[in-house]
């Protein structure tokens, strides 16, 4: 087993990457990629198994959210950014860990639980094979590339968990061949949406985007909730259940969040005044991904060659590594 420290994660493409992508777990991959060989992958076989009526969707969204990567600050020099779907070993692993978890199993997995509560209008009283195995499918994608510090939000936890549940397995049957992951949980806590609601979420249609433009954000931001009992600007404000408050404490300086805080319970400052300046900060914060966004929309050519290096370098990896898992299985026939 190899030693060195391999990070791996990924994203399902379903839409473009929000601010809330961006504080919980963006920013710190571009982060660690300085520190750590790095591999991110575009989930799109995952992204199949709740969106699989609708593959224009998952396709689309594979370009925009690597566009979005990149705009952020992953660097393809540093980071191997490839498509799930183009490593087949990852299907025929995830047959092969398919004897290695049981049904109820899945089933008591609490993300999974979750999501196919959530999901009653896709799947009614039956969920799919497919979906109730994508743990299955995630832990494959994480040991055909030996990836063992996988940073995730704490909603995806119970699926590390479940992976290092199938190495251990794996080695106790075939042979200590795997290397048992470890989650790096985000610290960053996860980021409201601009109703006040716990998540922002592209489902819940309250978030701010990367790649929204100026217009958006203002008009995003003017409908933000803030306190419900201030009404006239002279009321005493309650800056701790306002969203513009909050996100001034993302995008804004310390100096400034104080007087925030302070003019709002004065009843000193309007909100359409401390609307304003939230805006003008957000627009400054994200202009840089703004205008590199623009570059790589204008250039796909860049994009899809990135992407191609990244998928042929993952390719090879998990070639080499799937020629051990056959040998451990007994199934390299003619070797
Ligand atoms: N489940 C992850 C998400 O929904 C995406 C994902 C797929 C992933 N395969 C992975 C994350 C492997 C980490 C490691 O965001």
């Amino acid at each position: 087993m190899e030693e060195k420290k391999r990070i791996l994660t990924g994203d399902r493409p379903t839409g473009r990457l929000h601010i809330g992508h961006y504080f919980g777990s963006i920013q710190n991959r571009v982060k660690l990629q300085d520190e750590y060989e790095t591999y991110i992958l575009v989930a799109d076989v995952q992204a199949l198994t709740d969106n699989f009526n609708n593959p224009e969707k998952v396709r689309k969204n594979v370009r925009e959210v690597v566009i979005d990567y990149l705009s952020c600050g992953i660097n393809p020099e540093k980071t191997t950014i490839y498509i799930q779907s183009m490593i087949p070993e990852t299907a025929e692993l995830t047959v092969f860990y398919s004897n290695l978890v049981t049904i109820a199993r899945l089933e008591r997995n609490p993300t999974v639980k979750t999501e196919i509560a959530q999901k009653k209008a896709l799947f009614g009283e039956s969920v799919t094979y497919g979906f109730l195995g994508y743990p299955v499918s995630q832990a494959a994608d994480i040991t055909i590339l030996d990836g063992n510090i996988i940073p995730v939000g704490e909603d995806q936890e119970p699926l590390i968990e479940q992976c290092r549940e199938i190495v251990r397995k794996f080695n106790s049957i075939y042979g200590e061949v795997l290397r048992e992951p470890q989650a790096l949980l985000s610290k960053a806590k996860r980021i409201k949406g601009l109703d006040g609601n716990e998540k922002m979420g592209k489902s819940l249609g309250n978030a701010i985007y990367i790649s929204d433009s100026e217009e958006e954000i203002s008009k995003k931001v003017m409908s933000a909730v803030t306190d419900p009992n201030r009404i006239r600007k002279d009321d005493l404000g309650n800056p701790d259940v306002c969203m513009v408050s909050y996100y001034h404490k993302l995008f804004s300086t310390e100096e400034e969040c104080k007087t925030v805080c302070e003019e709002c319970r004065a009843g000193k400052r309007g909100c359409v005044v401390c609307k304003k300046q939230l805006i003008n900060n957000i627009v400054e914060f994200l202009r840089p991904i703004r205008e590199k966004r623009a570059y790589y929309e204008a250039h796909p050519e860049i994009v899809d060659k990135i992407l191609m290096e990244g998928t042929a370098k993952a390719q090879l990896e998990a070639k080499r590594i799937m020629k051990k898992i056959k040998k451990a299985m007994k199934l390299d026939y003619f070797e």
